[in-house]
């Protein structure tokens, strides 16, 4: 029996999707005998309420100096960035000693507005290669992971900070406890902590799977995210949240103030709509779970019959996400011929476990596919945008959440 990483209470499983590759590792030879796989299992503890990997994957062995993901490769996400460095700029108006601490800042993408703004900060980020592009960006980068031992050193080093965020990273982070502990040490009395990662209540009511991968570690909800503060001293007091990323939250995190367990108006909305589709039962994720297992038949049979009729189908975008999708749905080079994307790092590797070649963008563009699979679709509004000409010229997008559609 597996326990929770966070209270230690016995988990209950939701989907096991069996073996599993890494998913940002994409292989150079398609033949590859030796291709690193773990056991890719989510399940849900009926005691905090935390959605977690049951087998996590090393740190080191996901994030290196191979990293292939990079913030900056949609104009939709440089907006996102910019918005958020925006309010952070703002809070930090009435601040005496301004100091900002981005856990995983990736290539720069929001701290670089920080930075322009000549407000003090560190961006906390251990892949080497995505560092040196931020410290290009006129970044402050300390090229090590964050936990209590190197929050202390960061305060010692730096003072306390008012502004600790995290995109897309807190959720990578096994000893997460060891992340709230070091937030709450490093943390001014009035600073604020957020972060933002995919949603569980969009992945449950979109059938959005995909987003359970490797890095993956944790899907948070207010539920679960209210009784992690607590444990380490904090509060959460505000929820929002946006369409990156297939839908995330993002999480405002203070001191707790007072003795009262009072929750603000805001969080209290939250929870009970997480509530209003079980996502504090076993129950809601049982659904979950043969929604899944439709969209993953009712793709692969859409592709199988494409094929049947002598059709030709590409790939839109190399995500990581897709090698969930792509290998519980058993769809590989035999049903999509390449897939294409824009990332410099992808091209000419194959996608890992199904084995696709990944191909610049161009050749989406001589091709002219009939038939486009919309792996990015987290990108939709971007895509669709960018592509109209494809799309009045008679090309199709395959999408499949939260059913699989033709459009
Ligand atoms: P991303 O949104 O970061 O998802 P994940 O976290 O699952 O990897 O990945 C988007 C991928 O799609 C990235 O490899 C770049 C590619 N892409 C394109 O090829 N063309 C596009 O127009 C967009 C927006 C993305």
């Amino acid at each position: 029996m597996s326990t929770c990483k966070i209270c230690n209470h016995n988990l209950e499983s939701v989907i096991n999707f069996g073996e599993m590759p890494i998913s940002n590792r994409y292989v150079t030879d398609p033949g590859i005998s030796d291709e690193y796989t773990y056991v890719l299992e989510v399940a849900f503890c009926p005691s905090c309420y935390m959605v977690q990997l049951v087998n996590c994957v090393e740190p080191t062995e996901m994030f290196n100096d191979e990293y292939a993901f990079y913030s900056s490769t949609s104009s939709g996400m440089e907006k996102h960035f910019k918005e958020q460095a925006d309010e952070i700029i703002h809070f930090n108006d009435d601040m005496e000693r301004p100091f900002v601490v981005e856990l995983g800042c990736n290539d720069g993408i929001m701290l670089k507005h920080i930075a322009t703004a000549g407000i003090s900060h560190l961006g906390v980020e251990p892949s080497a290669n995505v560092a040196d592009i931020a410290i290009t960006n006129g970044v402050n980068v300390a090229k090590i992971f964050f936990n209590v031992e190197s929050a202390d050193q960061i305060k010692k080093e730096y003072g306390a900070a008012t502004v600790i965020c995290g995109s897309n990273v807190t959720c990578h982070i096994e000893d997460i406890n060891s992340v709230f502990e070091g937030v709450s040490h490093l943390l001014s009395d009035d600073g604020i902590f957020f972060f933002e990662d995919p949603y569980i209540y969009d992945i449950v009511s979109k059938h959005s799977f995909d987003q359970i991968y490797d890095e993956h570690i944790y899907y948070f909800s207010a539920l679960s995210v209210k009784n992690l503060a607590e444990r380490h001293g904090l509060e959460l007091y505000d929820v929002k949240f946006h369409e990156v990323h297939g839908g995330e939250a993002r999480y405002y995190i203070r001191r707790k103030s007072g003795e009262s367990n009072d929750v603000t108006v805001s969080v209290q909305k939250c929870l009970d709509k997480e509530k209003s589709i079980n996502l504090h039962k076993i129950e809601g994720y049982k659904e979950f779970k043969d929604n899944v297992d439709k969209v993953s038949s009712d793709l692969k049979q859409i592709l199988v019959d494409l094929k049947a009729q002598g059709h030709e189908v590409v790939g839109y975008g190399a995500t990581s996400k897709s090698t969930t999708l792509l290998k519980y749905a058993g769809v590989d080079n035999s049903l999509i011929k390449f897939i294409s994307d824009t990332t410099p790092t992808k091209i000419n590797k194959f996608t890992p476990g199904t084995h696709i070649p990944i191909k610049p963008y161009e050749a989406f563009i001589n091709e002219c596919p009939e038939y486009t699979l919309l792996l990015a679709w987290n990108h939709k509004n971007e895509i669709l945008e960018k592509e109209s000409n494809y799309r009045n010229n008679g090309g199709k997008f395959i999408t499949f959440f939260p059913e699989v559609g033709v459009e």
